[in-house]
This record gives C-alpha cells, sequence and structure tokens, in this order.
C-alpha cells in the first residue's frame, strides 16, 4: 500500500465509527468502473448502494452539473429558481398519480416528510393522536432517522435509541392475515413498505401483495405510503416499481438513484394529501437545491427512457440466470430474488453469515458488491450496464466464491 493511501485510511480516526468501510480509498469512476487510490480498477455492481444508476460520471449528468455550477448554487427555500420548479412539475408527471412534491436530501428525509404528512393528514380528519398508527413490515428499511428506524421495525437500527417515536404497528412482509388483524381495529392511518425490501433481504412483495394492501387501506380509510428510495428510478424495470402491480398510492418516497450521485430526496404527495400540508407545516433548508435538482432532472428523464427499461429486463434475466448457475454449480445460493436489477443471492443454510466473507473474496478479485443482512448478496448495479459487463461480473464472482472457499 502507498503511503498517501496509508495516511488516508488513518484520517478515517475522525469520522464517528459507525461505519465500517473496505479499507480502499475510492478515486474515480467511469461508467460502471471505479479506481482506487492504489490504481486498482473494480467492476461495480455496488453502485454507491443503488444510487448511481446511470453509473458513474454520466457524461449528460456532469454536463448539466457543471451548468448549474456556474449560475446559480443555492437559493434556500424562501426563493424559487428553475431546477427545482422544473423537477417538481416533471416527477408530478412522470409518476401517474401525485400532484405535489416535497424535495429533500436523502431517502430518511423523504420518509419523515411522508411520516408527518400521514399525521397531518389524519389530524385534519378529525383523528385523535392514538388513531394515527402507521403499519409497517418487519425486515423493512426506511432510513436512520428516529421515525425511519422506528418505522423501519428493524431491532438492530432502534436498540439504544429509546424512546422511539410511538403509533407504529409492524407485521410480517407479505403476510395479508397479520395485516388484516393490524387493521381491524380501525385506528390505522397508514401502511407504509418497500415494493422490494432492499436492506432486508431483497425481497419483493409478493404478487397481489400490494394490491390487498391497497384494498385494505380503501376498506380503512388509511394511506397507502410507498417507499421507492431503492426500488424505484427504474430499477425494477419501471421507473416507478408500483407500475408494475396495479395499486396506486396515496405517497410515494424517492431519493438515491433520482441524484445519480448528487444528494437528493423527494416526497410525492397524491390527490388525497396533496393539500394537507400548508404553509410552514414543513421544511428544509436545501431542499430543491438547484444543483441536485439540475441533475435530477437529467436522471429522471434518462432513467424513464424505454431503453434503459428493456436494458434493466435483458441484464436482469442475463445477471439472475448467471447467477442461478453459480448457485447451482457451488451449492453456495439457495436462491436467487428480487426484480429487474435489485437482486440477491441467498446463501445456503450451509453458509449463512458469510455474505461479508464472499464480498472480501469478490473485491480482492476487482469486484464491488454489497449484502443485504448476513446472508444476502445484494446486486444493484447502474441500469445501462451492458451484456459483457455482466458477463465479466459473473465470473469476477465465480472466481471471489472459489477464492473464499479456498480460505
Ligand atoms: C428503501 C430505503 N428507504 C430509505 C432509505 C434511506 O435513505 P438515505 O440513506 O438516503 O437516508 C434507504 C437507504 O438505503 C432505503 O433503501
Amino acid at each position: 500500500m502507498t503511503e498517501n493511501t496509508d495516511q488516508l485510511l488513518n484520517l478515517s480516526h475522525y469520522y464517528l465509527p459507525v461505519y465500517r468501510p473496505r479499507q480502499v480509498v475510492l478515486e474515480r469512476g467511469q461508467g460502471v468502473r471505479v479506481w482506487d487510490s492504489e490504481g486498482h480498477q473494480y467492476l461495480d455492481l455496488a453502485a454507491g448502494i443503488a444510487v448511481c444508476g446511470l453509473g458513474h460520471n454520466d457524461p449528460d449528468l456532469h454536463a448539466a452539473l457543471v451548468e448549474q455550477a456556474g449560475k446559480l448554487w443555492h437559493t434556500s427555500n424562501v426563493f424559487y429558481s428553475e431546477p427545482p420548479l422544473r423537477l417538481a412539475e416533471e416527477l408530478v408527471e412522470a409518476s401517474r398519480f401525485a400532484e405535489r412534491v416535497f424535495l429533500c436530501n436523502s431517502g430518511a428525509e423523504a420518509n419523515e416528510c411522508a411520516i408527518k404528512l400521514v399525521r397531518k393528514w389524519a389530524s385534519s380528519q378529525g383523528r385523535p393522536p392514538q388513531q394515527r398508527v402507521i403499519v409497517t413490515f418487519r425486515g423493512s428499511f426506511h432510513g436512520r432517522t428516529l421515525a425511519a428506524v422506528t418505522a423501519g421495525a428493524q431491532p438492530k437500527y432502534q436498540e439504544g435509541y429509546e424512546p422511539l417515536p410511538g403509533g407504529f404497528r409492524y407485521c410480517d412482509f407479505n403476510d395479508e392475515t397479520q395485516l388484516e388483524a393490524a387493521m381491524a381495529a380501525g385506528d390505522v392511518a397508514a401502511v407504509m413498505l418497500e415494493p422490494v425490501q432492499g436492506e432486508g433481504g431483497v425481497t419483493p412483495a409478493k404478487p397481489g401483495f400490494l394490491r390487498r394492501v391497497r384494498e385494505l387501506c380503501d376498506h380503512h380509510g388509511a394511506l397507502m405510503v410507498l417507499d421507492e428510495i431503492q426500488a424505484g428510478m427504474g430499477r425494477t424495470g419501471t421507473l416507478f416499481a408500483f407500475w408494475q402491480d396495479e395499486a396506486t398510492p396515496d405517497i410515494v418516497t424517492l431519493a438515491k438513484a433520482l441524484g445519480g450521485g448528487f444528494p437528493i430526496g423527494a416526497c410525492l404527495a397524491g390527490p388525497k394529501v396533496a393539500e394537507t400540508m400548508q404553509f410552514g407545516a414543513h421544511g428544509t433548508t436545501f431542499g430543491g437545491n438547484p444543483l441536485a435538482a439540475a441533475v435530477a432532472r437529467v436522471a429522471l428523464r434518462k432513467l424513464g427512457s424505454s431503453q434503459i427499461a428493456a436494458n434493466v429486463s435483458r441484464q436482469s434475466a442475463a445477471l439472475r440466470a448467471g447467477l442461478e448457475k453459480l448457485g447451482a454449480e457451488t451449492g453456495v445460493f439457495s436462491q436467487v430474488r428480487g426484480r429487474g436489477l435489485m437482486l440477491g443471492a441467498v446463501l445456503a443454510p450451509a453458509y449463512a453469515g458469510q455474505a461479508g466473507a464472499i464480498l472480501d473474496a469478490a473485491a480482492a478479485e476487482g469486484l464491488l458488491a454489497l449484502q443485504a443482512g448476513p446472508d444476502v448478496l445484494r446486486f444493484v448495479p447502474a441500469l445501462n450496464i451492458t451484456d459483457a459487463e455482466v458477463a465479466e461480473g459473473l465470473e469476477l464472482l465465480a472466481r471471489a466464491v472459489a477464492r473464499w472457499r479456498k480460505g
């Protein structure tokens, strides 16, 4: 390791040690490839945790950022500027359901807005606080603010942060019977879920589940909130994942790939809730930042194109088939699941807990991927990845599995 890399890695002592990044310092990226400070090249099937939907350094995103950087960086929310105004219109039109948008800076912040919107809406209906329950699902992940970890229903992200905000109730994912029971008392204001659980293990909602959630919400006068922060922006094969489920939500949250790598989040509000929050009800200094919005406009246009949809479907089939083949040959995977380019390879019971070790071997072979818990390898590459790059990724993964097995 060079002295410079060593020095840089030592500086990590200044961070709160809440992460445990791989011991490499990434320096530049192009398409699905990144290079570290030692000059090593990696094929990147992690894409900044499903953020770089167009790969690294997309020329159109780059041009939009540079152009806006020469004009205006920030206005705050007390003045208008063109990029966020145009982005709001484009998001509403693209969504096929929303009437208004709140722009913010991250996924957690978009979900915080969604949760507050639900509560405000229930309050405007004259419901007392105890009748503003939000039902969420075990294994979900909605971000790291206090409300978002509470909604996320994963004890490992909640422990030590008690007291948690009240008014959340949990069900098992994909369990209609539990959901029916959870809503029976008539005190539920919303059901909130991911169309494909990402962090929780790359688990898709089973066919018809979103439709059933919609029916139950309609029956009980509750809102349906979809967190498309990871599954949205084309990742599952359509710009919005819910388009595939014949169930129109009331609120959708976006972030991650919306900015292609530039931080931005959005909370989209459908007709029932579009007028709920009025002047002063919510806010954020950086939301709708012109730089972020200028980049997001281009990302939205490109990720919503028919070429991207076609490529996601093609590469999803290739990646899935390759993972299944590797699983059959090695016995390491028991199942490959997910939708579009959000795929998870579930480790066979004998290899439970080994995802981190396999990813170490992958990095040594020049491949970057993610885990979704200790038992699932997660692949969320750029949506414009090519046939050759998917084939190369599978080849590197096969080598990584062999390296890891050798120990
Ligand atoms: C489904 C989902 N919701 C919310 C979040 C939180 O987003 P952020 O980390 O930008 O706050 C994530 C992040 O991984 C996510 O996958």
